[in-house]
């Protein structure tokens, strides 16, 4: 068996998959989102492809601006657990909120969906950029950036003690002797913080992977903190490999502080892919897929990012506007890319907005060329894996089908999955639980 570090690989559900207006191209399923024949497909072809996981991310506020996609999809936790019941090895990875939901309840939740998955669960961190939330949850206002990361820390630790409440061979049930559970084996927390009060035990037992694999999205300084004291990966993206180098030697290094080793968290570059027989045939798919998206949507995709700021005020062709602070409590780190971009290119308000609805897929080009990219990226270490999203609404088949097989034939990806929990497939420790160490 080789040591070699390995390549992962998941996908992310997108509703058609390209662009915000892809569900109009000729080959989509036009109601992807809410499709669970569609979803359950992209799930057996990921798994097909013996990919790592398939990742589902999620917001908790929309209006009439907001993509198509936002509009009517599935809440995470509940299209993962209907996948956990057909298929057997990929790990499944959803989206929840710190600022907007209570921990006993996530940590039961994922509890859940560990043991009904045989230890395939993931939860992606998020503390929400979406100002509205705070209308949906009967908030006066939204917690703002700093704040929420101090809450996602506190949460973290509430719901990493809920899921130890249970030592793994705690419950004996003997029928002989009516021994339920060894008391010597249950744990109670007992968390007293700044913002959560939680006695615990959890009423699950600890799961198959001792706990569910924790994500993190957000690539702002606190964002890599969070993830460098909690996580076992970041999804993150950046536009170039040097920008992608720094974040992860930043991230790998902030591990030395906690006594983690640098493969224990895994770094994911979400990464939109365009697979074609040749140059031509790839423009011809971009440019497809790209001509659904008007410019009037694209400029409410770049709203979104801004607390839904209404960029039709501005004349389209000049360069695009100085926004000042506008985006700092919401998607900052994806905001100040935006901005820093434009300035840097002299690009317009248009150009902006067209790129942002329909950026042209980074790696694009014959399996081969596919290959080589990714290769590249994690040959400089500028990520562990992928999160992969197709360019086009038919591109993730053929991923799997075309570009798979190159990275397997060049040692750089799996031939079969190693177990049968994502803690296996990703090569993580089972952790210690707390209360025995
Ligand atoms: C690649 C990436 C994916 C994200 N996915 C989600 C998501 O699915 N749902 C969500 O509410 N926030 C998501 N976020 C937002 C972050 O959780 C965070 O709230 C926001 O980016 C602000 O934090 P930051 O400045 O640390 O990036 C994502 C952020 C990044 C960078």
């Amino acid at each position: 068996m080789s040591t070699a570090r390995q390549l992962r690989l998941g996908t992310i559900l997108h509703g058609a998959s390209g662009n915000m207006s892809a569900w109009r191209h000729p080959a989509a399923q036009a109601d992807a989102s809410i499709n669970f024949e569609f979803v359950k497909q992209t799930a057996l072809k990921a798994e097909q492809g013996k990919l790592d996981f398939i990742f589902v991310a999620d917001g908790l506020y929309i209006n009439e601006k907001s993509i198509p996609h936002f509009l009517n999809r599935f809440e995470p936790l509940t299209v993962l657990s209907a996948l956990a019941s057909v298929t057997q090895h990929l790990g499944l990875v959803g989206t929840l909120s710190t600022s907007y939901s209570e921990p006993f309840i996530t940590a039961r939740q994922f509890a859940s969906l560990d043991h009904l998955s045989n230890g395939r669960a993931g939860w992606n961190v998020v503390t929400s950029p979406l100002e509205g939330s705070a209308k949906n949850f009967s908030r006066a206002q939204h917690p703002e950036h700093a704040l929420r990361y101090r809450i996602a820390d506190e949460y973290l630790q509430v719901v990493k003690g809920l899921w130890d409440s249970w030592e793994d061979d705690a419950f004996i049930r003997n029928k002989a002797s009516g021994q339920f559970f060894d008391a010597a084996k249950l744990h109670t927390l007992d968390h007293r913080g700044d913002f959560f009060q939680v006695a615990g035990p959890l009423n699950i037992g600890r799961t198959p992977q001792g706990r569910p694999i924790i994500f993190q999205a957000g690539a702002s300084d606190d964002g890599k903190k969070l993830a460098a004291t909690h996580a076992d990966a970041i999804f993150t993206h950046h536009e170039s490999l040097a920008e992608a180098q720094d974040f992860y030697r930043d991230v790998k290094s902030q591990l030395e502080v906690h006594d983690r080793r640098a493969d224990e968290l895994h770094i994911f570059q979400g990464v939109s892919v365009i697979v074609g027989d040749d140059a031509d045939d790839v423009e011809q798919q971009y440019q497809t897929t790209a001509a659904l998206v008007s410019v009037e949507d694209a400029l409410n995709y770049l709203g979104r990012y801004f607390e839904h700021h209404d960029f039709s005020q501005y004349p389209l062709d000049e360069p695009f506007p100085e926004l000042g602070d506008l985006g700092q409590n919401s998607f900052r780190s994806t905001t100040d890319e935006i901005k820093r971009n434009a300035r840097v290119r002299g690009l317009t308000l248009r150009q902006v907005a067209l790129e942002a609805a329909s950026p042209r897929p980074r790696f694009s080009g014959t399996p081969e060329e596919v290959a080589d990219g990714l290769q590249l990226w994690f040959d400089s270490h500028a990520a562990d894996g992928f999160i992969i999203q197709g360019g086009t609404p038919d591109t993730f088949p053929r991923f799997v089908d075309r570009v798979v097989p190159v990275l397997q034939a060049r040692g750089l990806f799996r031939q079969d999955y190693p177990g049968t929990t994502l803690r296996e497939s990703l090569g993580l420790m089972l952790p210690v639980n707390q209360f025995t160490q």
